[in-house]
């Protein structure tokens, strides 16, 4: 811990942002130190480090063996659905990592190539990505969870020259055949790469494409290892592509040198760990906590990064993460509220910890969503260790608020992920951009410059970086999120103020899934809203009005529907309830009352808006939505 207090540090990155990260960048080691702490030359695009140079694999693996520490443990592999465990010494990840960017080299990937990664919780996965940084390509990894046409459409924006994938995926018992959706992603594309690597799992092989397709073990085994290749702090070191509010996702984009930078340094005054302890995000490397928190930030700092495939429950019971913990010394995890909520809902008493030592467990961190209080007390409680809520999301890459304990901790006010983190001057601001004080909800913004790590821009789209997040107030960044910052500085992050849900901790976009349901030939309108869900968070809830004359029966359509958000977006989308209404509710203008649906859905009071065109339909959808279970304090 440091002897600074959180008010001085916080204090110091915002009036002296460049000494600041200036001496946080002296943690990194760099081919070229940078001269230029930030670089503003192109307001309101803000640069880093712009003139240093490093490689982050260098980083994150070959530093640490080049100081005597290679046989310390980089990477835990645990697999409940394969029963496997695996180990990686630094050296062992570290050779493991040059060898597969070598075969990336042999077949075509050259530095700021893009490679399009989708694979499942393997460790493969994690020296892909080690790998495309080594040879500073850039690396976009997919979600699993999500179907061939997400798939293409990311493909289409990133246009990757390779793709790397595995044949298949262990989803509990379900096997996930990642080849055929991968093949359907590249015939529905148009910029398709020229080459593919497959990793071949026992559970599942895969045909391979003829001339496109190279098996992993062939590439590696004709590869000769590559050198780690100098890279601008400023060149991209992946995209992650997030929901927007259009079924067109943003590639956000993340450079090298500030990634570095602010990963390491949250690793020792966020979460409070030193090089050699392990550190386990209990995420997918499909999104964002997986990169910073499986792959990058463990490593840069020297720990031991833990790959699990698994569930919270069911692999094979609500004692997985307690066995993790124990048997793997794992001292910090890090994961969302829902997976607490699965695992309380079958072990509420906590029985299942009870049979594992947990005594060098030291802290629990929580994001992805808000953090129920029920859900904090409940860990708090079984766990006797702090826990920890933080807020962040795909485009900062780490935590905006959280309660910091390697500098010191914050008393916990649940609900609320503490203070701003340093580097982060977060704001409300109130609809004509106003200061908003003490407990009133407005729009939460972070005033620029963001700190290191934070996205640079939209992949190829300064313009829609421009107009999705820094044109609403000027000078400020538009997180999308609603809160209030209350009197003691702490951040409470309330709802979105766009059409983003969060489904298990997964941020998905009812625009995108709307678009599918208005594909559907016999939909006429629709709308797709998030209701609230004891145990993921919210569901997506489909309300469709079909076109005059269609005769088909309501469930048949649903059915429908239903099977095709599953094959257009993915499983993830978890899109399982809709119901055919006559109407949909809207103001005069035409405009869709998602809000007020979403309330009556909830149960929650609402107020007809004085703008609408009809209120009988209010009751119509009442009506149908408690025919689905919903409304039901209100019906109670
Ligand atoms: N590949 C293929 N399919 C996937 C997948 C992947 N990587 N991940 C999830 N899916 C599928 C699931 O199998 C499920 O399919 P189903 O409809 O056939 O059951 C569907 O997508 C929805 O998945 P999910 O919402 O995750 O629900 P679940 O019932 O499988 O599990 C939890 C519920 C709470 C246990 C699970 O969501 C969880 O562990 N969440 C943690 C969230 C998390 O890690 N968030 C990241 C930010 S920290
Ligand atoms: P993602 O980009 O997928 O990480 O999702 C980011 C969004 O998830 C944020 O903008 C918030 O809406 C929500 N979120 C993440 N962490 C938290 C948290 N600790 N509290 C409240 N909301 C959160």
């Amino acid at each position: 811990m440091t002897q600074a207090t959180y008010n001085e540090l916080y204090d110091l990155s915002l009036s002296n942002p460049e000494k600041f990260w200036g001496d946080a960048a002296k943690a990194i080691d760099w081919i070229t130190p940078p001269k230029t702490i930030l670089d503003d030359s192109k307001k309101p695009l803000y640069r880093w480090f712009s003139d240093g140079v490093l490689n982050t694999c260098y980083n994150a693996l070959d530093r640490h063996v080049e100081q005597g520490n290679g046989e310390r443990l980089a990477l835990i592999y645990d697999s409940p659905v394969t029963s496997v465990v695996k180990k990686y010494t630094y050296t062992e990840l570290r050779d493991e990592v040059a060898k597969f960017a070598g075969a990336l080299r042999a077949n075509g990937v050259n530095k700021g190539d893009r490679v399009l990664v989708y694979m499942p919780m393997i460790p493969e996965a994690v020296i892909t990505m080690l790998a495309c940084s080594r040879i500073g390509a850039i690396h976009s990894v997919v979600f699993g969870g999500f179907a061939s046409k997400e798939l293409a459409t990311r493909i289409d924006d990133a246009k990757p020259v390779m793709i790397v994938s595995a044949s298949c995926g262990i989803e509990g018992k379900r096997v996930v055949h990642y080849k055929p959706l991968l093949d359907e992603a590249i015939e529905l594309s148009t910029n398709k790469p020229s080459k593919c690597i497959i990793y071949q799992r026992p559970q599942e092989i895969a045909s391979l494409v003829e001339g496109r397709d190279v098996d992993w073990v062939t590439a590696v085994a004709a590869a000769e290892p590559a050198e780690c290749v100098p890279v601008a702090a400023t060149d991209p070191l992946y995209i992650l592509y997030t929901s927007g509010t259009t079924g067109i996702p943003k590639g956000v984009v993340r450079d090298n040198g500030g990634h570095a930078v602010a990963l390491k340094w949250s690793m020792e005054y966020i979460y409070n760990v030193k090089p050699g302890e392990v550190f386990w995000a209990a995420s997918d490397v499909g999104w964002v906590v997986g990169h910073s928190y499986i792959v990058y930030a463990p490593l840069l700092h020297g720990c031991t990064t833990v790959v699990f495939e698994g569930k919270p429950v069911g692999t094979p019971d609500p004692g997985a993460f307690w066995r993790m913990i124990s048997e793997h010394n794992i001292k910090v995890l890090f994961t969302a509220p829902t997976a607490f909520r699965a695992i309380k809902k079958e072990d509420p008493n906590g029985e299942f910890i009870k049979k594992y030592d947990l005594s060098k467990f030291y802290a629990l961190f929580f994001a992805g969503e808000r953090c129920d209080p029920d859900t904090l007390f409940w860990a708090q409680d079984k766990l006797n260790v702090p826990v920890i809520d933080h807020w962040w999301q795909t485009e900062t890459g780490w935590a905006i608020a959280a309660n910091c304990l390697g500098i010191e901790q914050l008393p916990i006010k649940a609900g609320s992920p503490t203070r701003a983190v340093p580097g982060y001057d977060v704001q409300c601001l109130n609809e004509n951009g106003q200061p908003i004080k003490d407990d009133d909800i407005g729009s939460i913004v972070i005033k620029l410059p963001m700190p290191p790590g934070t996205l640079p821009t939209l992949w190829n789209n300064d313009e829609r970086y421009i107009s999705s997040y820094l044109s609403a107030y000027d000078g400020y960044y538009l997180t999308g999120d609603a809160g209030y910052i209350d009197k003691g500085g702490y951040i409470w992050i309330m709802s979105r103020i766009d059409d983003i849900i969060n489904v298990a901790g997964h941020r998905l976009s009812t625009g995108g899934m709307e678009e599918v349901l208005a594909s559907h030939p016999d939909v006429a309108e629709c709308a797709v809203i998030g209701a609230a869900d004891q145990l993921k968070g919210e569901i997506p809830l489909g309300l469709i009005v079909l076109k005059a004359g269609v005769t088909r029966s309501d469930k048949e359509i649903v059915d429908e529907v239903v099977a095709l958000v599953r094959d257009k977006i993915g499983p993830v989308a978890a899109f399982k309830v809709a119901a055919v209404v006559k109407r949909l509710p809207k103001t005069r203008s035409g405009k869709i009352l998602r809000s007020t649906m979403k309330k009556i859905a909830d149960g929650q009071e609402y107020k007809t808006p004085a703008t609408i065109d009809d209120p009988i339909i209010l009751e119509e959808i009442t009506e149908v939505l408690e025919k689905l279970g919903y409304n039901q304090h209100l019906t109670a």
